[in-house]
């Protein structure tokens, strides 16, 4: 991989991308057949998070402990980013004591800012505006319910629908649209839409990887003949103080039994979790055999030792 850091899909070549998947999918293969992979020996990531999490925290710590390296969880109010020293400084001093850096925060200016200042490899574990680790798991779950090649990914005719917030997981997928080539209908409500220099960037790449890339208010028309059905939480962190308007705003957008059958009879259903049940979506729905929202957790897992093997082995 040419690129230093992993903090949007849209910094990605399609070779790029293509790298991380093989090397996803063959560290995926050698943990299900208990090969040891010690591509990490004596490393350190250090992982930052100043929102709550999971998956990342979990899927991060385990991923580094599997590839033979260690990885270091900062308490946040402990090392005051920003507050007890500017962020260059804390990055400068990162980048003389670990092999890299997740990050996941709420400006996404701030991640760019310590790629830019640090000499170590940063990965952006969910910023306000993108959530890149999440979408490249997804793609390459995907891949595996289609049987896509990793190794020379063909999308064409594939059609994905997102429905709701125009959030950091919708952008990150517009990203993915653009640099792979499917074809993307999102349907959010007015004013909550995605962001609008994401989408001119993936509008302009889609001229060379083919994909269609469409919005949509209506949820009905933008689900219509979907492969895959995706949608995220109505309020993200740091917007929890909207959820009630929005929950009345974005009713329409609840993914029931009902909206799914306007996509394909076979559609894949899929949520980052977690999850607001009864919200954006309901059991019935989450709980059904369309559902492969534990296949994406996993794969979140053996995608980030994908990326963390590519970017911090030889560091
Ligand atoms: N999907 C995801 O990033 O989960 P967490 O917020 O729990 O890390
Ligand atoms: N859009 C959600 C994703 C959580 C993984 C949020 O930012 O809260």
């Amino acid at each position: 991989m040419k690129v230093k850091d992993f903090v949007s899909i849209a910094d990605l070549k399609r070779e790029e991308a293509v790298e991380i998947f093989t090397e996803a999918e063959d560290i995926k293969k050698k943990l299900k057949k208990g090969k040891k992979v010690s591509i990490l020996e004596g490393k350190t990531l250090v992982m930052i998070f100043d929102k709550p999490s999971l998956r990342t925290r979990v899927t991060f710590e385990v991923g580094m402990f599997q590839l033979g390296g260690i990885a270091l969880d900062l308490d946040p109010s402990a090392i005051q980013l920003g507050v007890r020293e500017t962020v260059y400084d804390a990055a400068m001093n990162f980048s003389r004591w670990v092999n890299g850096i997740m990050i996941r925060t709420f400006s996404h200016d701030t991640v760019r800012d310590i790629a830019c200042h640090c000499t170590v490899p940063v990965i952006n574990g969910l910023t306000d505006l993108l959530h890149p680790c999440q979408i490249m798991a997804d793609i390459f779950t995907i891949m595996e319910k289609f049987s896509i090649s990793v190794s020379n990914p063909d999308f064409k005719g594939l059609k994905i629908s997102y429905i709701g917030d125009g959030n950091n997981v919708a952008n990150s997928l517009i990203n993915a649209a653009g640099l792979l080539g499917f074809d993307l209908s999102i349907g959010s409500p007015e004013g909550y839409t995605c962001n609008k220099a994401v989408l001119e960037n993936a509008l302009e790449c889609s001229g060379k990887s083919g994909a269609k890339i469409e919005l949509f208010t209506d949820p009905a028309a933008a689900i219509k003949n979907a492969d895959v059905v995706y949608t995220d939480v109505w309020a993200s962190m740091g917007k929890e103080d909207e959820r009630e308007k929005r929950i009345k705003v974005f009713s329409p957008y609840r993914v029931n039994k009902e909206l799914l059958s306007k996509a394909k009879k076979t559609a894949y259903f899929m949520h980052c979790l977690p999850a607001h049940r009864g919200e954006e979506v309901t059991d019935e729905v989450i709980d059904s055999e369309h559902s492969i929202v534990f296949d994406q957790a996993e794969n979140r897992l053996h995608v980030q030792k994908g990326i963390l093997s590519l970017l911090l082995r030889n560091k």
